[in-house]
């Protein structure tokens, strides 16, 4: 198999000394090395103080989000020679606050994740004592499922020019996250979501620039869901009424 040498001009941040500099490390590809592979060969052989974040390997847990060759990517998802350049710059997100080398913080990220409802909210007594299955068609799936593949990987915040200027934006993430659960028949949870959205913050931050969809790993295509949240937040404003995306209980 054809093995390339392949420079990684990595981008570290050291937090006890407040340094940034680049380490160069010259590491051995096929067509199936993974930048994620490279950096675990670089760790394990070659210089043990390089911290990454890493799991599951395959494109599920998104941990491993960094700027490859200025780009927001997964690193377990994009091959070395993929790149076509002898020479590969790594970095940390730069949406997000830096750590140390290419892992970054993502609390704020969860936190603004999780100030949307991301889950199934039913509001009465069935709660605690369910009776009965909510049946859902093919048809009240498509609804939100394009928008479920999130996997939390926090690229597409990266990506965002309205979230690198306004910490305070919810950003594509949230947002569409927002839409996937409002869209969902079986959840009540519309009206909170949309006044919680219907902010300059929220909707009206975005101003659809879509960076956010051109690097999402999984084809989510936030941008979208914002337009259509803004579009579910003005019939909810005009009308008091909520989508009517819901069905029937059997
Ligand atoms: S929408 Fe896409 S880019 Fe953003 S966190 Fe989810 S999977 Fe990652
Ligand atoms: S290691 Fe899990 S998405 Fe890359």
């Amino acid at each position: 198999m054809v093995t390339n040498e392949i420079k990684l001009n990595v981008k570290r941040y050291l937090p006890e000394t407040g340094e940034m500099k680049e380490s160069q490390y010259v590491v051995k590809a096929n067509k199936y090395t993974t930048v994620l592979d490279a950096l675990i060969n670089v760790k394990e052989a070659q210089d043990s103080t390089l911290s990454i974040r890493y799991s599951c390997r395959m494109g599920i847990c998104g941990s491993c989000g960094m700027v490859i060759n200025g780009r927001p990517m997964l690193a377990c998802q994009t091959h070395l020679l993929s790149l076509s350049k002898e020479e590969i710059s790594v970095g940390p997100m730069e949406g997000h606050p830096i750590l140390k080398d290419l892992v970054v913080d993502m609390t704020e990220f969860f936190d603004k994740h999780r100030s949307v409802m991301p889950w199934l909210y039913v509001d009465n007594e069935e709660k605690f004592n369910p009776e009965s299955q909510y049946i859902q068609q093919r048809s009240e799936l498509d609804y939100y499922l394009p928008f479920s593949y999130c996997i939390k990987c926090g690229l597409c915040v990266d990506a965002c020019p309205v979230s690198n200027t306004n910490p305070r934006f919810l950003g594509p993430q949230a947002l569409s996250q927002a839409y996937r659960y409002n869209s969902d028949s079986r959840d009540h949870g519309e009206r909170t979501r949309l006044e919680k959205v219907d902010a300059f913050d929220g909707v009206w931050g975005c101003e659809y620039a879509g960076a956010c969809s051109e690097v999402c790993p999984k084809g989510v295509d936030p941008a979208l869901a914002i337009q259509l949240l803004k579009l579910d937040v003005m019939k909810f404003s005009f009308t008091g009424k909520v989508n009517d995306r819901k069905s029937v209980k059997v």
